[in-house]
């Protein structure tokens, strides 16, 4: 998708991914991936998520990516945290209180915008870009996960004759042939939620499962599938 479809929805408050109470997945499966509190953690794509707040409430050090400065405004607002802004190249940093957001593209992003990061949160990041995209993503991760990083990502996969996206189905073995290369992913469960989403039901999907993966090390003991 193009930058102004995204920046369109948030103008028009067409954000029904936004989950108020957060997701119930990353609740569950966080602690799986045993990450020390002082672990720094990507969230791309990060809308104006209530799990930067979750995450930063383990302790984590939390940097997120988004395109929208109206998402990013939000975020802050809603949380009743006043954030320092500045530039940083084509970007704009926003923090406050161990949370980062950095507000642009994240096509345009390089590693040295990031610093260091131990860990990978991506709840409808991958499923909100195009094939071409998702390919682009992961490529620019690879660059930019330090030696060891591990992750929680969470997909949705549905039959896409139902519908042409976003949020895009992607399948398991899209997400092993995308990230199997930097890591062992681990199917931890795949729930059904199309009774939950009455949307997807409206647009007549017969079928809706929210899929969680642990994106572990490379040859990590526990890489097999579950669930
Ligand atoms: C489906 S939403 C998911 C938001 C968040 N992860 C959540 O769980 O609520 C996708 C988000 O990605 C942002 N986005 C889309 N393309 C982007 C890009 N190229 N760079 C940075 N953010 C982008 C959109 O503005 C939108 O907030």
């Amino acid at each position: 998708m193009d930058n102004r479809f995204w920046l369109d929805k948030w103008e028009r408050n067409e954000i029904g991914f936004h989950e108020p109470q957060g997701n119930r997945l990353l609740q569950s499966w966080w602690p799986l991936l045993a990450l020390p509190a002082e672990a720094r953690v990507l969230v791309p794509l990060c809308g104006k998520s209530v799990d930067l707040r979750w995450l930063r409430r383990r302790g984590h050090r939390v940097l997120g990516i988004e395109l929208s400065e109206r998402a990013v405004q939000a975020f802050f607002a809603e949380q009743g945290l006043r954030p320092e802004v500045r530039r940083q190249g084509g970007f704009k940093r926003w923090s406050a209180d161990g949370i980062e957001i950095l507000q642009g593209d994240i096509f345009d992003l390089e590693p040295e915008h990031l610093g260091e990061i131990d860990a990978l949160y991506d709840r409808a990041a991958l499923i909100a870009l195009t094939a071409p995209q998702r390919q682009r993503y992961v490529e620019l991760l690879q660059r930019c996960l330090g030696p060891g990083a591990r992750g929680l990502l969470i997909t949705l996969e549905y039959q896409p004759a139902e519908s042409a996206g976003p949020p895009f189905s992607v399948s398991e073995g899209e997400v092993r042939l995308l990230f199997g290369r930097s890591f062992s992913p681990r199917t931890l469960v795949r729930e059904d939620v199309l009774a939950e989403n009455p949307k997807f039901r409206q647009r007549g999907h017969r079928s809706l499962h929210e899929v969680a993966y642990a994106l572990l090390p490379v040859g990590e003991a526990g890489s097999r599938k579950q669930g």
